[in-house]
């Protein structure tokens, strides 16, 4: 059975791109209508569990994006720790190869708090053709490697991937209507492009078979963050 959503805002995600706790809560107080926050790597670094006890106690959900990458037995602890704050969605590489999957899918199974959704990333969108090719020696197109990417996630029992919005109709027609995929790369029209090369508007990346959008800067960079999280929300409704 396909996800379902009660409203648009449900299914955007805004990145707490930011260095630390203080400038994080700034974020996160600042736009209130926001339910879904992506924390990373730098900030969590900095910040440790702390951001995650604060998002919770705010009742928020929690996409915890750490792109686990390590050996079975490492990738089954993480995925249990990070179910013991209670996060929703939970990041891993697809490459760490299919036992590695196959161990967080058990370890987050047996994570105490909740069992995180745990997504496989499948290529990172700083590798294009050239690299694939090139440095990493991989001999097949991108959009191929990707699907194959998640086919190993989705034998491993993962719940979904992260991919571009240009790879979302490929993956929603070969892994099926249940698997998760969470977008970044998406713009509305009315936002600058930024560093991102391969962007979608947030209703073509939804009718591409999108469930959940990463959305950062055309949010948080806005001089008014809520009236910015707000147009978005109306113009999925509308689409
Ligand atoms: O500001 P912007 O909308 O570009 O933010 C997108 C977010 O999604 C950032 O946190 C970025 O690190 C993340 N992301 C991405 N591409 C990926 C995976 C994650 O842009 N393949």
């Amino acid at each position: 059975m396909a996800h379902r959503f009660d409203s648009p805002a449900e299914r955007i995600i805004v990145p707490l791109d930011v260095p630390d706790t203080e400038s994080a809560r700034r974020l996160i107080d600042g736009i209130p209508e926001v339910t879904f926050w992506k924390v990373g790597l730098e900030l969590f670094v900095s910040s440790g569990p702390e951001i995650l006890t604060y998002l919770k106690a705010q009742g928020k959900r929690i996409f915890l994006d750490l792109k686990f990458h390590d050996i079975p037995n490492t990738m089954a602890g993480a995925c249990r720790a990070a179910g013991r704050y209670g996060v929703d969605l939970v990041t891993v590489h697809a490459t760490a190869g299919l036992t590695a999957l196959q161990a967080a899918v058990e370890g987050a199974a047996a994570a105490q708090m909740t069992v995180p959704n745990l997504i496989a990333v499948t290529v990172l969108t700083s590798i294009d053709a050239r690299s694939l090719a090139f440095d990493l020696k991989v001999p097949l197109e991108l959009s191929d490697y990707a699907l194959q990417m998640a086919l190993l996630s989705q034998q491993a029992g993962l719940a979904g991937s992260v991919c571009s919005p240009h790879e979302a109709e490929l993956l929603r027609r070969c892994c099926g209507e249940d698997w998760l995929l969470i977008c970044p790369g998406v713009r509305p029209e009315w936002a600058q492009a930024g560093d991102q090369r391969r962007i979608m508007t947030p209703s073509d990346a939804i009718a591409a078979g999108a469930n959940y959008l990463v959305i950062g800067r055309p949010i948080t960079q806005a001089n008014e963050p809520d009236i910015a999280f707000q147009r978005i929300c109306d113009e999925l409704a509308s689409a």
